[in-house]
């Protein structure tokens, strides 16, 4: 089987991928960052991400997939490990629980002591319900992250249906994958 080797300067790219119910466009978010950056994709899944969207179907649109908080699998995925081996880390999308514990320097899981053990740039592109994203500590714990030095694109206001309440919401979500593509791109060079 002949394979295309990485060219040199390709991205190692790090998604971790968080408990929104917007994990489900992972996929088409996957194809364009491939399509406009080239490189490898690994993504790291917390418990959430994973049960809104199943590990086996993300591994089909990357390199390697992450999830679980085993230690069997220390050996090969310890966050240090996977610190070193990315040049980016791209939170897709970002959850106010990932934002509060980030924040905070918490590292409750593998993901956020990932986010402790890299010296490479973090992005978080932030997706929840308005009312969410519109809380004082929702809004710290932002400027926190930005003072840090981690970036955290404005969202973009999106409409959804919301099959609890039957109703029409709008409320802040990522860009959409094109625009998300080059954002991710200009802090790669
Ligand atoms: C159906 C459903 C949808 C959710 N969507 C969001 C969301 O869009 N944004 C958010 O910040 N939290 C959302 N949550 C809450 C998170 O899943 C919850 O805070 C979880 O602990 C996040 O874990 P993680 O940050 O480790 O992935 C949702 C929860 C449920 C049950």
């Amino acid at each position: 089987m002949s394979q295309t080797p990485l060219s040199p300067g390709e991205p190692r790219v790090l998604i971790g991928a968080t408990g929104s119910i917007a994990v489900t466009a992972l996929p088409a978010y996957l194809a364009e960052l491939r399509g406009q950056l080239g490189g490898t994709y690994t993504v790291l899944m917390t418990h959430t991400a994973a049960t809104f969207l199943p590990p086996t179907t993300v591994a089909i649109h990357a390199e390697r997939v992450v999830s679980g908080e085993s230690p069997d699998d220390w050996p090969t995925d310890k966050p240090s490990r996977l610190a070193a081996d990315h040049d980016i880390v791209v939170v897709l999308p970002a959850t106010a629980n990932m934002l509060a514990a980030a924040a905070s320097g918490a590292a409750p899981n593998r993901l956020t002591t990932v986010i402790l053990s890299t010296r490479s740039p973090v992005v978080f592109f932030p997706s929840m319900g308005a009312a969410m994203w519109d809380k004082p500590a929702v809004r710290r714990n932002i400027e926190q992250l930005r003072a840090d030095g981690h970036h955290v694109p404005e969202p973009v206001w999106h409409d959804s249906y919301d099959v609890g309440s039957r109703t029409v919401s709008n409320h802040p979500t990522m860009p959409p994958p094109a625009e998300l593509a080059k954002i991710v791109g200009s802090l790669l060079t």
